[in-house]
């Protein structure tokens, strides 16, 4: 839905954008029902009260689900009781061959060497150095559109994915890992287009030698994908594992306990999750902000000014990144209504109270991120697009974990300082380079598989300026 919002004078006419989102159920899906529309979009089974309550407990019969969106509820679980909150069983199941015990799905003191293997990688004054090479991606794909006709539709979901999966090869890998680039991207798409099939049969429990639609694809592109992995590793062998790169910091670390190094299957673990987590929501989190921002023009105005009074001439730098509060505030505005990863889960390992309940281990807890985004209590007009709520003196009002794309706690996205430059580096550089139009028709529904798609992909006339 649009409307026009009448301008003071001098000022530009403004939209009232409300984007396309999901109807929730008005109340809890019987578990039949919640199983298929699962399958659909995991989206369609949290409940309108999720998006006005704190807390909303639900019996399935075979568990106890509970989902929590107060902030401070979301604080215990994440932060205060991390230690009591695990990494659910589905998740390892649906991950077992693919990420396998890489550093996003194991638990304990198997996690904590490996992040702290990584972690010296991601320091904001090390990442920094990385800028330059993030915005030359952005300006290679801005020349790509400018070669074909102006205005022509293109699949910006699709460009999105190919710009962020060259960033993190050519920033995290050593620049070596883009060659199979396509490959991977079609196995990874594959591996996820299917998903909620494998997440439903982890929730019934079915035996995993049982067929469902998508198992084969999915393992086919799981194992496709390790494939790629191990080959990409064996090249940086041949060539050398002695830099400061991500590759050669995982092969080269030893767990403090062991003094062993990882296992080569350990190390595919990880370089396949650096590599996944490092681009898919990245790119989904431009690909809804350049949607948000063709139906709401005046905003690519408003960063087109900025970036000229900010840069000059100059293409984006670290130096510039603190001083891009507009392309900041609109990149944040479409994570807050597309969260690029919309439903985390825990399972509580030991019986405790929270909020005021006592729980029993094994009671599974759903955070869903999209409906805490939308939230009645902690947003004001929640489905309106209007990135003024992250300008400086707005955001300091919101509670901590109200708005949390990159989770929170101990486990938040260790790629949340890099994901944050390259989303503003690129989205700067894009809109600087093009104007994106909105073909007056496409409201594309948001599509929660692991990550959030648009259904339908992302067609946008693009106009190089
Ligand atoms: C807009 C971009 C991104 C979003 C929205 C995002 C979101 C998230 C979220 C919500 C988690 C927590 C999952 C949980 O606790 O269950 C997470 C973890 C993680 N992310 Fe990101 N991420 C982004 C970009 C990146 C990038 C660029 C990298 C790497 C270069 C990365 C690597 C990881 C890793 C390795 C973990 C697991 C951390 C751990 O368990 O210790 N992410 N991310």
């Amino acid at each position: 839905m649009v409307a026009a919002v009448a301008p003071h004078a001098g000022e530009a006419p403004r939209t009232r954008l409300y984007p396309p989102t999901v109807e929730p159920p008005p109340v809890p899906l019987p578990f039949a029902k919640f199983l298929v529309q699962f399958v659909r979009n995991p989206l369609l089974t949290i409940a309108r009260p999720v998006y006005h309550d704190d807390m909303l407990v639900r019996e399935t019969g075979r568990r106890l689900v509970i989902y929590i969106t107060d902030p401070k509820l979301v604080e215990e679980v994440l932060l205060k009781g991390a230690e009591n909150f695990h990494k659910t069983p589905i998740e390892k199941r649906i991950f077992k061959n693919t990420l396998g015990d890489g550093i996003l799905t194991s638990q304990g003191p198997s996690w904590r060497w490996q992040r702290r293997t990584a972690a010296p990688l991601f320091r904001v004054s090390d990442l920094n150095a990385l800028v330059p090479q993030m915005t030359a991606e952005a300006e290679a794909q801005a020349a790509r559109w400018r070669t074909a006709r102006p205005g022509k539709i293109q699949s910006i979901d699709l460009d999105m994915t190919e710009t962020t999966f060259r960033v993190i090869s050519t920033t995290m890998f050593g620049g070596k890992a883009d060659g199979d680039a396509r490959e991977v991207l079609h196995a990874s798409d594959r591996a996820l287009a299917s998903v909620s099939w494998d997440i439903a049969a982890a929730i019934v429990d079915l035996p995993e030698w049982v067929w469902y639609p998508g198992r084969n694809l999915r393992r086919s592109a799981g194992r496709k994908l390790r494939e790629l992995t191990e080959r990409m590793l064996q090249r940086r062998r041949e060539t050398g594992l002695d830099g400061t790169d991500l590759m050669s910091r995982l092969a080269n670390a030893k767990d403090p306990e062991t003094g062993k190094p990882m296992s080569e299957s350990q190390l595919v673990d990880n370089l396949l999750t650096f590599l996944g987590a490092g681009h898919e929501t990245t790119a989904k989190a431009l690909t809804w902000s350049l949607y948000l921002l063709a139906r709401a023009p005046e905003w690519q105005d408003r960063i087109v000014e900025e970036i000229n009074r900010v840069c000059g001439d100059a293409p984006i730098g670290a130096e510039h990144l603190d001083d891009l509060e507009v392309t900041r505030a609109v990149f944040k505005e479409a994570m807050r209504l597309y969260p690029p990863a919309p439903i985390m889960n825990r399972i509580l390992s030991e019986d405790m109270t929270l909020g005021g309940k006592e729980m029993k281990a094994g009671t599974f807890i759903v955070i869903p991120i999209y409906a805490i985004h939308r939230h009645h209590k902690l947003w004001t007009d929640p489905d309106l697009f209007d990135p003024t709520r992250f300008f400086k003196e707005n955001e300091a009002k919101q509670a901590r974990a109200q708005f949390m794309p990159f989770g929170f706690g101990p486990r938040t996205c260790i790629g949340m300082s890099f994901a944050m430059m390259e989303g503003v580096a690129l989205l700067g550089t894009f809109v600087r380079r093009a104007r994106f139009g909105w073909d007056g028709q496409h409201l594309p529904e948001p599509l929660s598989r692991i990550t959030l798609r648009p259904a339908g992909g992302m067609p946008l006339h693009v106009h190089p300026r």
